[in-house]
């Protein structure tokens, strides 16, 4: 068993969280949302400056949650190393690097995205966690919008990604569109939930390509030029509709592409992970797609959907009881599938 402390700074969550393996102790995760909604998005110095403030206390929180007293009954410490702000990545990472020197604890670097792969397996009081097994990840976050074949610990291959915007970037970009703040993907999703996905035709970028790759930008131009063409909606019912028709056109998109990854890879589960697994079009459509087809459906719980640091834990955990050496050589912009995540005797 390894008990980890894991902190997550990478955008714009301050978070940190003990956790036994899969299993979570504690976490803790102080939201800067309000700081960021009147710029309309993240301020990436606004970030780093809160981050700096909020970092210690979150994780003297964390560490008491888990009824822990000492730094000594845990058996390492954990960061994520990138991607993200780097500015916001270098207040988690030096914080952490500090507690390293002062404790004698092994450090080990998380990427963001493997942290979200892990956000799929966790368990705590209210839920039994789940080994990691192989399957494809549907990784869709704020910056990132990834299918990736999960083979096992550090073993991941990106089969397709998106070429320009990602997922949660095209809900926050329509939600600016619509006057309806920051972040657009939760107040999309549940206005959507009222209106009519058929209202209106929006495109459904690259569906008919025969590759996993993806396309959200022509979508945002596609709202632009309804909203110039028909004028702001006049009423919550016209609202709902053109938020429920924008979001079923990123959701078919994504399951499309999810299912076809899992038919060619002949694997028998998807995991849909990231901030955007929150939205309640893409878990439906991702169940009734598994129902269809005979493949198990994991969408984590709403609290381990969008970022946190029991997700960053759970992956250092698997990489300590593994017996990976821990390294303080961080890298804040490595591709998921880079060689550096695999072990170090792997090919
Ligand atoms: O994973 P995450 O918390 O941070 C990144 O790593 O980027 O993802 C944040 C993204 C934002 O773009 C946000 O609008 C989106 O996730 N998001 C949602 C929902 N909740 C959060 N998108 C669609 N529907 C939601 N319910
Ligand atoms: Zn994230």
């Amino acid at each position: 068993m390894a008990r980890v402390l894991a902190i997550e700074s990478s955008c714009d969550e301050t978070a940190a969280a003990v956790v036994e393996d899969n299993v979570v102790r504690s976490s803790i995760v102080r939201s800067q949302i309000e700081v960021h909604a009147k710029f309309g998005g993240v301020v990436p110095e606004l970030a780093s400056r809160h981050h700096l403030g909020a970092v210690v206390p979150v994780v003297r929180r964390a560490l008491a949650d888990a009824g822990l007293e000492r730094y000594d009954d845990l058996d390492a410490l954990a960061v994520t190393e990138g991607p993200g702000l780097v500015g916001a990545l270098l207040v988690g990472v030096q914080c952490a690097r500090g507690l390293a020197i002062a404790t004698g604890l092994p450090l080990v670097g998380v990427h963001h995205m493997e942290g979200h792969i892990f956000s799929a397996v966790l368990g705590d009081d209210r839920m039994p966690a789940r080994e990691l097994t192989p399957h494809i990840a549907l990784l869709v976050s704020g910056g990132h919008t990834e299918l990736v074949v999960v083979e096992g610990l550090g073993r991941y291959r990106i089969l397709g990604a998106t070429r320009d915007d990602a997922a949660g970037e095209a809900f926050d970009k329509a939600a600016k569109l619509l006057g309806l703040g920051y972040p657009g993907g939760p107040v999309v999703d549940r206005l959507a939930g009222e209106g009519d996905p058929n209202a209106i035709a929006f495109p459904r970028g690259m569906i008919d390509r025969d590759d996993f790759e993806f396309s959200f930008s022509g979508l945002k131009t596609a709202l632009l030029v309804h909203l110039e063409t028909h004028g702001q909606p006049d009423s919550r019912a016209a609202l709902a509709d053109v938020c429920a028709s924008f979001q079923a056109a990123i959701v078919a998109v994504l399951v499309h592409k999810a299912r076809k990854a899992v038919r060619a890879t002949k694997l028998s589960a998807l995991h849909v992970v990231g901030g955007v697994a929150a939205n309640r079009g893409l878990r439906s459509a991702a169940e009734a797609a598994g129902a269809a087809d005979g493949f198990t459906v994991v969408c984590p719980p709403l609290r381990y959907c969008g970022d946190n640091a029991a997700m960053i834990a759970a992956a250092a955990a698997a990489r300590v009881s593994a017996g990976w050496p821990a390294s303080t050589d961080l890298h804040t912009a490595l591709a998921i599938d880079d060689a550096r995540m695999r072990a170090p005797e792997s090919p």
